[in-house]
């Protein structure tokens, strides 16, 4: 089962993400969440890209086409992957055609207003990259991660500024891959706004569908 999360930062791509990746087996590739454990852990990557993740900008094409290839030749990936956060770009779209077979693309909708008021609302294991939300999924204890009981943190790209330059990259650069995807038959819209559990089960049915 080889799929693409596609949509805005913040619309809830990475929360069901590693629901469904755990439920089929598969691994759960997050380009944001690589480049943020290369800038934790201070690597030649890492050191490289931290300002343009801190900016709201992209990383470049060729960087993260590399980077992605090279994932995806990984064993784990032989019954298929879900990619959150990449492609991101026409660019990257064209790129991963010629290395990988996709089954379905999940296009999560939903309004900017929403996006501002969840990623605001986002705390962060920063170890583990597991994500709460203050409002909509708090962590047992406040401030504190579940598993570790370790402090949460709130995202570097989390200012508000940040958001706003992400939603318009977004907007500018990501957007233009529906009509990429919808061209290709592959595209299927999902409603990202109700809970994460009605947000699971949706794509639960899609993905029923899409193997049938
Ligand atoms: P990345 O890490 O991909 O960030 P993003 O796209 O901005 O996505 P987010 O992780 O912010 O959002 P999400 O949709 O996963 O939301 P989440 O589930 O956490 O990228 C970061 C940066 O890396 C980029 O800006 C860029 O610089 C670089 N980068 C990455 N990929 C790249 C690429 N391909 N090319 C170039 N550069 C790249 O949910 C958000 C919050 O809402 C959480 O608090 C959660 O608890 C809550 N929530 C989730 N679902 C719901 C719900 N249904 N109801 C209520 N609350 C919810």
């Amino acid at each position: 089962m080889q799929l693409i999360f596609l949509g805005p930062p913040g619309a809830g791509k990475g929360t069901v993400a590693t629901k469904v990746a755990v439920e089929n087996g598969i691994p759960h590739i997050s380009t944001g969440d690589i480049f943020r454990y290369n800038i934790n852990n201070k690597t030649e990557l890492g050191l490289k890209v931290k300002s343009i993740l801190d900016s709201g900008e992209l990383v470049p094409d060729t960087l993260t086409i590399d980077l992605v290839r090279d994932r995806l030749s990984q064993e784990d990936c032989a019954r298929g992957f879900i990619l959150d956060g990449f492609p991101r770009t026409i660019a990257q779209a064209e790129a991963l055609e010629a290395f990988a077979r996709i089954l379905a693309v999940l296009d999560f909708a939903i309004p900017d207003e929403q996006i501002v008021e969840r990623l605001s609302g986002r705390r962060v294991h920063k170890a583990s990259g597991r994500t709460y939300h203050v409002v909509h999924d708090p962590p047992k204890v406040p401030g504190k991660d579940d598993v570790t009981g370790e402090e949460l943190i709130v995202r570097s790209d989390d200012q508000v500024d940040s958001i706003r330059k992400r939603l318009s990259v977004y907007h500018e650069q990501t957007a233009p891959l529906k009509a990429f995807y919808q061209d290709k038959g592959l595209l299927t819209a999902v409603d990202a706004t109700p809970s994460p559990d009605s947000v699971y089960r949706s794509i639960q049915q899609i993905l029923r569908k899409a193997q049938a």
